[in-house]
């Protein structure tokens, strides 16, 4: 019988890579979605064998809708990638970020721990190393206290206590991932990486916060597909795992790596010495994130493949091959600043 995966928020950024990454595999995937202005359409999805892929256009904050898709379809694994991400938006609108995220997450939790008294299967839930917050030296290991800055990354931060405290008390089997920020195809133009590329594309001058000396650890998406197959089809025993690359950079490196290859393939006008423009900053925004991912190095065995810059190199492409893809999701994205306090 074929493996069902059941993917939640599997039209965001992670999701839509890791369905298309998925379906080369013999197994059923079924994505729910609430489909947002950030989500990727099905059309443009790369699914290898459709017929194995179906999507519920569904908002995780109904539980009953929720365990009937579990009794119906019976997924062998659920992985829960929902979420609303972006630290600026939380800023902006803090009461519908924790609203919803909190909710959807224990919805799921809720009705998988029904779910589960029928099946023994796990859920890995995708977390991030925000919720630590930040560190100026070292790293963050698995049991280290959660001391989250923004909206987003506090309601990430309780949704991974409402985790463990399901796990107590429903003696359910839900495992977390925390991840580090990833970059590559399909992610929303308003987070770091693609704002750079559209804004030297359209050769405007990119905007960084504060003297752009935030650290950030990146990783590949499709990286992060491969670490989070490897960790959900584990064996090994674990509550909870950082997945990270080791990979740090100041914005202002990623921003200078970013120019630079785009400025090596005529792919702007701006000027060399000219293409950022230094903005206020972010408020409350964290220093540095580092992830110590040696437990997952230890039982999971995963060898990051991609170097930043081959990374970047391909991220860029796939923004300039995939127009259409970018015209239709810029249509509700206007590049305005967001999350700043007046
Ligand atoms: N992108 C990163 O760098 C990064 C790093 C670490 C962890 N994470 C986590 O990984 C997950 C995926 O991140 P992403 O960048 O793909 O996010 P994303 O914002 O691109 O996509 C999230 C998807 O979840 C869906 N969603 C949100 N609320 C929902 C709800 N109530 N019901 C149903 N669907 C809902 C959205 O419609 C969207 O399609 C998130 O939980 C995020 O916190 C992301």
């Amino acid at each position: 019988m074929k493996k069902k995966i059941l993917i939640t928020g599997g039209s965001g950024f992670i999701g839509t890579n890791f369905i298309n990454f998925i379906s080369k595999k013999n197994i059923n995937i079924i994505n729910i979605d609430k489909i947002s202005k950030i989500s990727t359409a099905d059309k443009f999805k790369k699914i290898y064998y459709k017929k194995n892929y179906s999507l519920i256009k569904n908002n995780l904050g109904n539980p009953i809708k929720i365990f009937n898709i579990l009794t119906r379809f019976k997924p062998d694994i659920i992985i829960n990638f929902a979420a609303e991400s972006h630290v600026d938006r939380s800023i902006n609108d803090p009461v519908y970020f924790i609203k919803n995220n909190i909710n959807a997450s224990t919805n799921l939790f809720y009705s998988y721990s029904k779910y589960y008294k029928l099946k023994k299967i796990k859920l890995f839930h995708i977390s991030t190393d925000e919720v630590y917050g930040s560190i100026e030296k070292g790293d963050f290991k698995e049991n280290d206290a959660y001391e989250p800055s923004s909206p987003y990354s506090a309601s990430k931060g309780s949704i991974d206590l409402i985790a463990t405290s399901f796990n107590k008390t429903f003696e359910t089997n839900i495992k977390i991932l925390n991840l580090t920020n990833n970059y590559g195809p399909y992610q929303f133009p308003e987070k770091f990486i693609p704002n750079l590329i559209f804004h030297f594309l359209n050769n405007k001058k990119a905007p960084i916060y504060g003297k752009g000396k935030n650290i950030r650890e990146w990783m590949f998406v499709e990286d992060s597909c491969n670490a989070i197959w490897k960790t959900v089809t584990s064996k090994k025993k674990f509550e909870k795992i950082n997945i990270g690359s080791g990979i740090r950079n100041s914005n202002l490196e990623i921003a200078k790596m970013v120019f630079n290859i785009m400025k090596s393939k005529n792919l702007t006008n701006l000027n060399s010495n000219n293409f950022l423009k230094m903005v206020k900053d972010r408020p409350g925004h964290d220093k540095r994130y580092a992830l110590n991912s040696n437990f997952f190095n230890k039982i999971i065995k995963y060898k990051i493949k991609k170097n930043l810059y081959d990374g970047l190199k391909e991220t860029i492409f796939w923004y300039i091959e995939n127009s259409e893809w970018h015209s239709n999701v810029n249509k509700s994205y206007n590049f305005k600043r967001l999350g700043l306090i007046d």
